[in-house]
């Protein structure tokens, strides 16, 4: 997936992922992305929002942030764009930008996240986002992604399975992928991994490699 119109369908449903597969906050990636995050001001850039839940949990959870939700489709953002209006925060802006080519300055966030994206576009896309996160990520700061992990639990594996089905070609591979030697070909270290519900969690910095 990739282009606009592949999410037009999925973003009238897509936050019932959340409700059946994160919906206990202590095990759940979108908790987990907060505790890795320090209580100093950050600059936060959620690359591929979505509706938005990791963009809004995190400017709930650190009113001193100032966090950035973009997306490439229209109908995701709608859909962002009325929880926002629901949320009584203001520290979050939603814009509609191709996460390949972002509008932003070298070096401009604290924190990028690329959430639940990466095991769904191809591969050449994949790359392309780890390059712009890691551009406008600074030399000290931290990307953060989210993405599918395998239960071990037997009774998670009925619900994952559905998952599996619905997900694109080439998932299965990506699920098995030796994550640290895959983000060290875009220059970044893999720093801390946190298992969650269904997910993981992955926290990288940047690395000399390239
Ligand atoms: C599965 S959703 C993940 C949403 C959210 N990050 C989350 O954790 O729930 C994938 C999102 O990636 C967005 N996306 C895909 N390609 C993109 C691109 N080139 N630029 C920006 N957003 C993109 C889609 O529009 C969609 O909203």
């Amino acid at each position: 997936m990739g282009a606009d119109e592949n999410y037009q369908f999925s973003a009238k449903a897509y936050d019932i992922l959340d409700r059946t597969y994160f919906r206990k906050a202590a095990t759940s990636p979108r908790t987990a992305v907060i505790s890795v995050l320090g209580d100093e001001p950050l600059k936060v850039l959620d690359m591929c929002t979505g509706t938005g839940t990791n963009a809004f949990a995190i400017a709930a959870a650190r009113r001193n942030a100032e966090v950035i939700g973009i997306d490439i489709s229209a109908a995701m953002l709608q859909k962002a764009a009325a929880k926002l209006e629901q949320e009584k925060i203001s520290n979050v802006k939603l814009l509609h930008m191709d996460a390949a080519n972002l509008q932003f300055s070298n070096e401009k966030f604290d924190v990028v996240l690329i959430s639940l994206v990466l095991h769904e576009i191809s591969p050449d896309l994949a790359g392309k986002l780890l390059g712009e996160a890691r551009r406008v990520l600074k030399t000290a700061g931290k990307l953060i992604v989210v993405e599918w992990e395998e239960p071990v639990s037997r009774f998670k594996r009925i619900p994952f399975y559905l998952v599996k089905k619905t997900e694109p070609a080439g998932f299965e591979d990506f699920l098995n992928f030796e994550m640290d030697q895959y983000f060290f070909q875009f220059g970044f270290e893999m720093m801390q991994t946190i298992h969650c519900d269904y997910s993981k969690v992955m926290v990288l910095s940047k690395n000399d490699h390239i």
